[in-house]
């Protein structure tokens, strides 16, 4: 199987999480456009949600086309499920996300919801998180003091390029992308990075692990099923 034959199969699965009458939380990427294709092609799963929150402008333009009622954070108290995929994934539910820019708007939604489901595709399992460069949206100005930073810790941070000019996310700041680092505890790290200034968001998803992985392999879907996470 391909890996985006993967990512649809783990998509499909994904529905079976969706329960009529609840608003739900959906995430950004690859995987999770192939999860919102199935929902759209399970009309009434699809019409019998109250609504969607979504993680960026591009998710929220798919959810619409299908007809969703795209709501605002301020609109929903708490969230049922989240369903997002990752960069990468460890054996405790923590991650590594924002290889599509949309890290920030990915925590704050997941933060939101009872249940963090990953849908991923096994490429994306590891023992320890590191491997894929860490997505850090951050404001401008604090680029090379960042980057200083991560160099002390044995990274190399490079600003992330779209067209040959910096990539403005959704909320209208920039991307480093980290090579080179060994995420040995993730809540540790996510807490030190978080406290840097200029740092909006850090792409290591600890707090906001996952409670649940959808792993799509050749064999069929595993599921992993990872310690309870409290709401925040
Ligand atoms: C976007 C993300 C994605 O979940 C992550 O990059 C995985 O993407 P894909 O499903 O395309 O492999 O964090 O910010």
């Amino acid at each position: 199987m391909t890996q985006d034959e993967l990512k649809a199969l783990v998509g499909l699965e994904a529905l079976k999480y969706v329960r009529r009458g609840v608003v739900i939380g959906v995430g950004t990427g690859s995987t999770v456009n192939h999860f919102i294709k199935a929902l759209g092609s399970h009309e009434e799963l699809c019409k019998g949600i109250k609504g969607a929150v979504s993680s960026s402008v591009a998710t929220t333009k798919l959810l619409k086309e299908l007809g969703v009622d795209v709501l605002e954070t301020d609109q929903v108290e708490e969230l049922s499920i989240y369903i997002d995929g990752a960069d990468e994934i460890d054996h405790s539910g923590y991650m590594i996300k924002g290889g599509g820019a949309a890290l920030t708007r990915e925590k704050i939604v997941a933060s939101m919801a009872l249940e963090f489901i990953c849908i991923a595709d096994e490429t994306k399992l590891v023992n320890k998180l590191g491997r894929f460069p860490l997505p850090v949206e951050i404001i401008p100005m604090a680029e090379a003091n960042i980057a200083r930073k991560f160099e002390a810790l044995g990274g190399k941070a490079k600003l992330r390029l779209k067209d040959n000019k910096p990539l403005v996310t959704d909320n209208g700041q920039n991307i480093l992308d980290v090579m080179g680092l060994s995420i040995d505890d993730p809540l540790a790290f996510e807490s030190m990075v978080n406290q840097w200034p200029g740092v909006v968001t850090v792409g290591v998803f600890a707090n906001q692990r996952a409670s649940k992985c959808l792993l799509a392999t050749s064999e069929g879907v595993k599921t992993l099923n990872f310690v309870q996470r409290s709401m925040g």
